[in-house]
């Protein structure tokens, strides 16, 4: 079996910050399990929001042309996507979710079962409402979701707290197994079964007249 390759994107501006931390573990996880890491990382430089032109449309990238458009590629061919964000203000980082917003409106590559699963770091709240908004790129893609012990969150303002999170490691570390485990059995499905069929598209708006 051809080794997984699981496309992780750390939302965190901070190079060595908590997401890093809580993400070093997962991916120390993955390399135990034989799964390839590829990692993207938001960064400090400013992230555009989609403007819905459509060009995506025609063209299958995203109009600006920056980490988005290298994310669609490795995703294009991954088994598996892993979104982790420190908590801002009880949401995802907003440079994160403009990035996300235009990672899945303009890449066209075929997302069912490939595995989805999101993280989210926080000194103290908000953790479960991120974890919610990660998760609905998923769930409208037709990719199943890994989980773990518990909603995946880790607590602490800096990388160094996160360390004394034992139970909260404990969660990403078994999220790594399980995502690993489902996607190496959705690997070998697959050359067995076909994917579901699917039905045309219908594209209806809530307006009476
Ligand atoms: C703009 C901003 C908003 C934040 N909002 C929250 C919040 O709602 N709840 C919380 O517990 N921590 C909040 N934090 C703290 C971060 O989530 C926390 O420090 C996290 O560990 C940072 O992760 P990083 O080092 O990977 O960037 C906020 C931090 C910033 C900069």
């Amino acid at each position: 079996m051809k080794k997984p390759t699981v496309l992780i994107i750390n939302g965190s501006p901070h190079e060595e910050g908590t997401t890093t931390a809580v993400l070093g573990e997962m991916i120390a996880t993955f390399e135990k399990e034989g799964v390839e890491c590829r990692v993207i990382q938001i960064g400090k430089d400013p992230v555009r929001g989609c403007v819905g032109c459509a060009s995506c449309k025609k063209t299958g990238r995203c109009v600006f042309d920056d980490k988005v458009n290298e994310a669609a590629e490795i995703f294009a061919e991954a088994d598996g996507l892993l979104l982790a964000s420190p908590v801002y203000y009880a949401s995802p980082n907003g440079s994160l979710l403009a990035f996300l917003d235009r990672l899945f409106y303009s890449s066209k590559c075929d997302k069912r079962m490939k595995v989805g699963a999101s993280v989210a770091v926080a000194r103290r709240g908000g953790l479960t409402a991120t974890f919610d908004v990660l998760n609905k790129y998923f769930s409208i893609s037709e990719m199943p979701i890994a989980t773990s012990t518990y909603w995946n969150q880790v607590h602490g303002a800096f990388a160094e707290d996160a360390k004394e999170d034992l139970e909260g490691l404990r969660t990403v570390r078994t999220l790594a197994r399980n995502m690993a485990f489902l996607m190496k059995t959705i690997a070998l499905a697959k050359e067995e079964i076909p994917l579901p069929e699917r039905e045309p598209k219908v594209f209806t708006n809530f307006v009476r007249r």
